[in-house]
């Protein structure tokens, strides 16, 4: 009942002109895909001519950040509005390099996906532990409060309209994904939070895609396991073959 969703993060990757070719060849590897969404969120520089290439494909179009507010006076930030009018459908919010790197916090997390819906477009919230809270059995308490607090305070209503992607920080970029059991408990813990969040019917509906080091090799063991609804694939996603490839696990 959950279509599965494959989502290309391109990070700080692309001139525009890679990028078209890159979208080009993306949408034509999963041009006679069926059963599965495919999306790509290329910087936002590239993100017009990007939509002008999946305009009739049915590639979608994703913005990797946004800002908490609707305007106003923030050098180099870019607002929810802006996105949604270039066609973007997919918004990723909380990602752990953002986290890290520009002090992204739950709080800040829910206000930009609230950002996100309030423009008709729908959020991927990234959560996930670092390596240090996993080894010292911290990973599901974190996890669970990044839910609660960066997606809680968003309603119980606001469930069915926004992607959750469970990404451990350990597993990006490193070339060592967490096995299909890691990701299927943490997916089943996320899910009951959900639950705990919006109920029952609700939780079920809500697509968590895995991220880290997601490549053509584990992408249908990752995939295959029951809470496990796409993925969220960084540096393969780079690649259009292998994208098509991980796209194509998913069914
Ligand atoms: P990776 O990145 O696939 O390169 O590990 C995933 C992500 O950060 O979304």
């Amino acid at each position: 009942m959950r279509t599965p969703l494959v989502a290309g993060n391109w990070k700080m990757h692309k001139t525009v002109t890679e990028a078209v070719a890159l979208a080009e060849a993306v949408a034509a590897g999963v041009r006679d895909l069926a059963g599965v969404e495919v999306a790509v969120a290329p910087p936002f520089t590239a993100l017009a001519p990007v939509a002008r290439v999946l305009t009739n494909t049915p590639v979608r179009l994703g913005a990797q950040n946004v800002h908490w507010e609707l305007e106003g006076a923030y050098t180099g930030e870019v607002a929810a509005p802006m996105l949604a009018e270039l066609g973007v459908h997919y918004v990723i919010v909380g990602h752990s390099e953002r986290r890290r790197d520009f002090g992204e916090t739950d709080d800040l997390v829910a206000r930009k996906a609230g950002r996100v819906l309030g423009a008709g477009m729908t959020p991927i919230v990234c959560v996930g532990e670092t390596l240090e809270q996993r080894d010292a059995g911290r990973a599901f308490e974190v996890v669970e409060t990044q839910i609660r607090a960066g997606i809680g305070p968003l309603g119980p209503d606001t469930l069915e309209r926004l992607v959750v992607a469970y990404e451990p920080v350990w597993a990006i970029g490193t070339g060592r994904s967490a096995t299909a059991e890691q990701a299927q408990e943490m997916h089943a813990h996320i899910r009951a939070t959900l639950e705990a969040i919006g109920g029952g019917d609700a939780a079920r509906g809500v697509r968590i895609l895995y991220g880290g080091s997601v490549k053509p090799d584990n992408a249908a063991e990752l995939l295959g396991q029951p809470d496990v609804d796409g993925a969220l694939v960084g540096g393969a996603s780079l690649q259009a073959e292998a994208f098509a490839s991980i796209a194509r696990s998913a069914l």
